[in-house]
């Protein structure tokens, strides 16, 4: 019996061991967040550069009062799905502000934006479709497709003449639709998509677009709301609230059409209970705050250009990115993780990123500036960057 449950696990141990050998094994350490920009790990306080927090938010005292207010109101669980009986009035007043905000005719919340990649997609396309994605597109994204049925097929990174070529290929052969799905800033190389482009693709093809806006939502775009606000041709854009928001959860802002398509028709949105009250309070009062922060915003560009132009000065290889997302690319994970730790015994977390979350041989340390990093922290990492020798 014991050998037999032994052998039945044996995949799981050999997995980990290859991983251990690769120097890709994943592990969890426990962390404590004093501010938005330091943590403790291990007894010991660093400096945080790998936080999507982009605007300090997670920490602000008027979101935290405002989570309050609507946990002693509401309680602390909506007790079940949207369609049962989670569906609060707060949640409808939430969807209605984004839709305003991004000027599109409506939105709808998802528990998370991994959540809403794999649920919507498949909720879109099936095996008759063809699916289109950037070459390095999220996670989630491969995910929804993969669960999709769809066939699909990826163009080179931010190669839209390539997508020209792949939707010219596809008219001839009979798909009941084609959906492009990309990200309009890359998670973890920084660049972005050219929106307009995609969607004039979109449109001479007659194709479905979604784009994911994660990683723009509160930074970029009028009033902060994203690269995907106030233009229209995008059926989905998402949104997520776990990144400048400071929050957790995500959104779509789209047309009413298919926001009702998917209310009936979403797994991902009809079988899940609705965000909870504290986390819906938090989300809008960032949301109010967002379009007001512009000066943060000019702030953190600054940094951007700042770090960027430092560390190529100092010989990196730094991909060109206009986000918070600066990756330095060492490629060798090993040598990957020696800079990471380095930076740690320092004083300063910036996590190494291996494949598979990357391409192999292009595993980076993704530095992530924050509105909130004063300076001199911001001083201090790049003196460590220029004191190490073994790039
Ligand atoms: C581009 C992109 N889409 C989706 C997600 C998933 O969002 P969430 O953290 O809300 O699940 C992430 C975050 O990891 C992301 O970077």
């Amino acid at each position: 019996m014991n050998s037999c449950i032994n052998n039945k696990l044996e995949f799981i141990e050999k997995t980990l061991q290859e991983r251990e050998k690769n120097h890709n094994l994943r592990q969890l350490n426990p962390i404590y967040p004093k501010d938005s920009v330091t943590i403790v790990k291990n007894g010991k306080s660093l400096i945080n550069f790998s936080s999507n927090d982009y605007l300090g938010l997670s920490k602000h005292p008027k979101i935290i009062a405002a989570s309050q207010d609507y946990l002693n109101q509401y309680g602390t669980g909506s007790t079940a799905s949207r369609l049962v009986t989670g569906n609060y009035d707060i949640h409808e007043k939430l969807e209605q502000k984004l839709a305003k905000l991004c000027n599109k005719e409506a939105a709808l919340l998802f528990n998370s934006g991994f959540q809403a990649n794999t649920t919507i997609i498949p909720t879109l396309v099936n095996q008759k479709s063809l699916v289109l994605c950037d070459r390095l597109v999220h996670n989630s994204i491969l995910q929804g497709i993969l669960l999709s049925k769809a066939q699909w097929k990826r163009y080179q990174h931010n190669d839209l003449s390539h997508l020209d070529r792949l939707l010219q290929k596809a008219v001839l052969q009979g798909y009941n639709r084609v959906l492009i799905v990309t990200e309009t800033v890359f998670s973890m190389e920084g660049d972005r998509s050219d929106v307009d482009a995609l969607i004039q693709l979109s449109q001479q093809y007659n194709t479905l677009l979604y784009l994911d806006d994660a990683h723009a939502l509160g930074i970029m775009g009028e009033k902060g709301m994203g690269l995907t606000a106030n233009k229209s041709g995008i059926d989905i854009s998402l949104g997520t609230f776990g990144k400048a928001i400071g929050s957790f959860g995500a959104f779509i802002a789209t047309s009413k059409l298919i926001r009702d398509y998917l209310i009936n028709c979403c797994p991902g949105f009809i079988y899940t209970t609705a965000l909870p009250p504290a986390v819906i309070a938090s989300i809008e009062a960032a949301v109010d705050m967002i379009p007001s922060l512009d000066q943060q915003r000019n702030y953190l560009l600054q940094q951007i250009e700042y770090v960027q132009k430092k560390l190529r000065n100092l010989g990196y290889q730094v991909l060109s990115s206009s986000s918070p997302i600066i990756p330095i690319i060492i490629g060798d994970e090993k040598k990957t993780l020696n800079l990471s730790e380095y930076l740690e015994n320092n004083g300063i977390l910036a996590t190494a990123i291996r494949p598979p979350t990357v391409p192999p041989n292009t595993s980076r340390v993704r530095l992530v500036l924050s509105s909130e990093h004063q300076p001199k922290q911001i001083d201090y990492l790049i003196s460590l960057l220029q004191n190490y020798h073994e790039h």
